[in-house]
């Protein structure tokens, strides 16, 4: 009979060692680059705690070495013998217990000291103000002069002043890698500085549990050249257009006549609910549902059928819609550019 080939996968398991350490180490490594990572800072606030990390992380490393290399030398000198007590040894127990612990203590206390202080300090005079409220579970971005949500949009190289409040529960501000977080606190402003010097796209989420959908509470940050900026300002700043396709102009109807106006605005329409995101440019963003699905038709249409299948426990009811309403609605939201 040929050998058993049901050995393999048990020899390809311990052949495999040095493979499960090297994917292991390609997932840590890689995990470091993405758009929501801490140690792939692109700005000055993101910059100075990722320095801060790495010194900690030094630190940290530096002592548990030197705890390990203690612990195995004492057992490899002393294996098998009896242990006498030979008296002394205070002056160790005084440097390597108190002295040496208290400097790395208070080294790392005032290096995180100066880094929160220097966090609370606004970057410069910023170009603009926005106003970012946190609901359950999406995020509401008021600009000057309109109203969006669960995208931001900055210019690259200009700070951001961006005042942080709350419609219910404490939620918190982190866009790893622009800046720390910041949390949104019933009856109480709080700000921060948004101010990214690369452009590119950068994921933030809700970094304090706020309920069910806490982890389906993200955003995008956008940070563009000033002309595409301006850009940007200037469209999201103008009114629904009318469409011209007679499918969309019936799903405007149906947004208008429907359960959808009582809850969400489209600026230019008579839909004025202020309960759900303003939808005036739904068009224009890349996610629906504050970053669980990509905006596309498929999602949408799911989305609007019965959001609960896909973010369980989100305040918008399934929508039971005609199967040509639904597809007039999809077309007209995908118009909102
Ligand atoms: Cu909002 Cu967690």
């Amino acid at each position: 009979m040929p050998a058993a080939p049901s050995t393999r996968p048990a020899r390809a398991l311990r052949g495999g060692r040095p493979g499960a350490l090297l994917l292991l180490g390609v997932a840590v490594l890689t995990s470091c680059s993405s758009p929501q990572s801490a140690l792939d800072p692109a700005g000055p606030s993101a910059r100075r705690l990722e320095a801060l990390w790495w010194g900690l992380f030094a630190v940290s490393a530096v002592v548990w070495l030197v705890v390990l290399l203690c612990i195995v030398y004492a057992l490899v000198r002393r294996r098998g013998q009896e242990v006498k007590p030979r008296g002394g040894g205070t002056r160790a127990v005084v440097v390597a217990g108190l002295i040496i612990p208290t400097l790395v203590l208070v080294g790392t206390f005032v290096a995180t000291l100066s880094v929160m202080r220097a966090e609370a300090e606004p970057p410069d005079e910023p170009a603009l103000t926005i106003e970012v409220i946190g609901h359950l579970w999406w995020w509401e971005v008021r600009y000057p002069d309109f109203v969006t949500a669960n995208e931001i949009h900055i210019p690259v190289d200009r700070s951001v002043r961006v005042e942080l409040r709350t419609a219910d529960v404490i939620h918190s501000f982190w866009v790893p890698p622009l800046t720390s977080k910041t949390d949104l606190i019933p009856n109480m402003d709080n700000e921060l500085w948004l101010l990214a010097d690369e452009v590119g796209v950068y994921r933030g989420q809700c970094a304090e549990f706020c309920g069910a959908q806490h982890a389906g509470m993200a955003f995008l940050v956008i940070a563009q050249p000033a002309d595409e900026f301006d850009e940007w300002m200037a469209d999201q700043a103008r009114p629904a257009e009318t469409p011209t396709d007679p499918l969309a102009l019936r799903g405007r109807e149906v947004i208008e006549s429907q359960s959808c106006a009582a809850c969400h605005t489209v600026r230019g329409t008579e839909a004025d609910g202020d309960i759900g995101p303003d939808l005036t440019h739904f068009g224009s963003r890349r996610t629906l549902g504050a970053g669980v699905a990509p905006n596309d038709p498929g999602w949408l249409g799911g989305w609007i059928s019965n959001s609960q299948t896909i973010k369980p426990g989100n305040l918008m009811p399934p929508q039971p819609l005609a199967p040509e309403d639904l597809n007039a609605l999809i077309a007209y939201l995908e118009t909102l550019e």
